[in-house]
């Protein structure tokens, strides 16, 4: 496997099919055997650079509405260190403090990046209405924001050094090897079990979401039984769109020159450029064609689609 691209000579195992950083084992594992699931939670799943922070963000401003302004955690907290990614910080204090702790006003927002099949036993059979909003992005905008992003982290705190090679992180991502990956089983097994179960798994598209926020919102709101009012009167929508955005999230103070006690890098690196198409930018007409010949490859016969943006 190309190791150092997204690895960066850390020690990689594999679970269940999918590739992790071996340090999350002892997490991953606690996490898999001892998490108890509730009716109420919902659970924000995603493979990484796909959306996850924007939806939990999302998911976050909607269940939380009807709280005052002034109590907006968000301009205090990374959306990371609000709902930390559960299999990394399951045997954390903070986790273990949140997990425990009765949360008020609808539920408890969780967050992973296990593919579905990874998932503790006790969620794939809660069967006791908590629900999944899972989002996903184009292959290659996904893979082109991971690029940037391990770059990112893994020059700090030490300096900077030269980016990873493009080509590295193409092949990485084709062979399947990259953390949490491979890409396309990854999402295959949410858009399978959001078919089978839709009341229970909400899919969404990052494009989708760029494209009609305000339809894909509305959606969102309805399938955690905090509906917006109807259509015309956009007022609410339009404020957990902006309090949501990334034009508002980046510029928070805690969001610029901080360092995150909790997951150790800056939250700053999860907030980019935010655009569809970015990878035009980054990749060679032929690595382009490779991910494009994958992503028809590996979605044939699903009803997925995820390049047609
Ligand atoms: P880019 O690198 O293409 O800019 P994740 O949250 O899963 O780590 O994904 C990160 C990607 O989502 C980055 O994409 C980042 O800029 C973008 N992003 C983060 N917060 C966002 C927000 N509030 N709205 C839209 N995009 C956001």
């Amino acid at each position: 496997p190309p190791k150092e691209v997204f690895w960066n000579a850390r020690e990689i195992c594999q679970i269940d099919g999918f590739w992790f950083y071996a340090d999350f084992k002892e997490s991953m594992a606690a996490f898999r055997s001892d998490f108890q699931p509730r009716s109420d939670d919902v659970l924000v799943t995603s493979f990484p650079k796909t959306g996850t922070t924007w939806v939990m963000a999302l998911c976050h401003n909607i269940l939380h509405r009807d709280d005052r302004v002034e109590d907006d955690v968000l301009t205090r907290m990374n959306p990371h260190e609000l709902i930390p990614t559960l299999e990394v910080f399951f045997l954390t204090d903070q986790v273990q403090k949140d997990l425990v702790l009765e949360s008020s006003g609808g539920g408890r927002l969780l967050q992973t990046h296990l593919a579905y099949t990874c998932l503790p036993e006790a969620v794939k059979n809660s069967g006791r209405g908590s629900k999944i909003v899972h989002v996903t992005r184009n292959p290659k905008d996904t893979l082109v924001s991971m690029w940037h992003f391990y770059n990112k982290v893994f020059e700090c705190p030490a300096g900077g050094t030269s980016p990873f090679p493009m080509e590295g992180a193409v092949e990485s991502f084709c062979s399947g090897v990259l953390p949490w990956g491979p890409f396309y089983e990854h999402v295959v097994g949410y858009w399978e079990e959001s078919k089978k179960r839709p009341d229970d798994v909400f899919f969404l598209k990052y494009e989708d979401l760029c494209r009609d926020p305000k339809e894909h919102v509305r959606k969102l709101a309805s399938f955690l039984g905090k509906p917006f009012p109807p259509v015309g009167d956009d007022e609410e929508v339009e404020k957990v769109l902006w309090l949501s955005s990334l034009g508002r999230l980046k510029e928070l103070e805690v969001n610029k020159n901080v360092v995150s006690k909790l997951t150790q890098i800056p939250n700053s690196s999860f907030f980019r450029k935010g655009t569809v198409g970015d990878w035009k930018n980054y990749l060679t007409p032929q690595m382009a064609e490779r991910v494009d010949q994958l992503t028809q490859l590996k979605l044939h016969g699903t009803g997925l689609s995820l390049d047609d943006f």
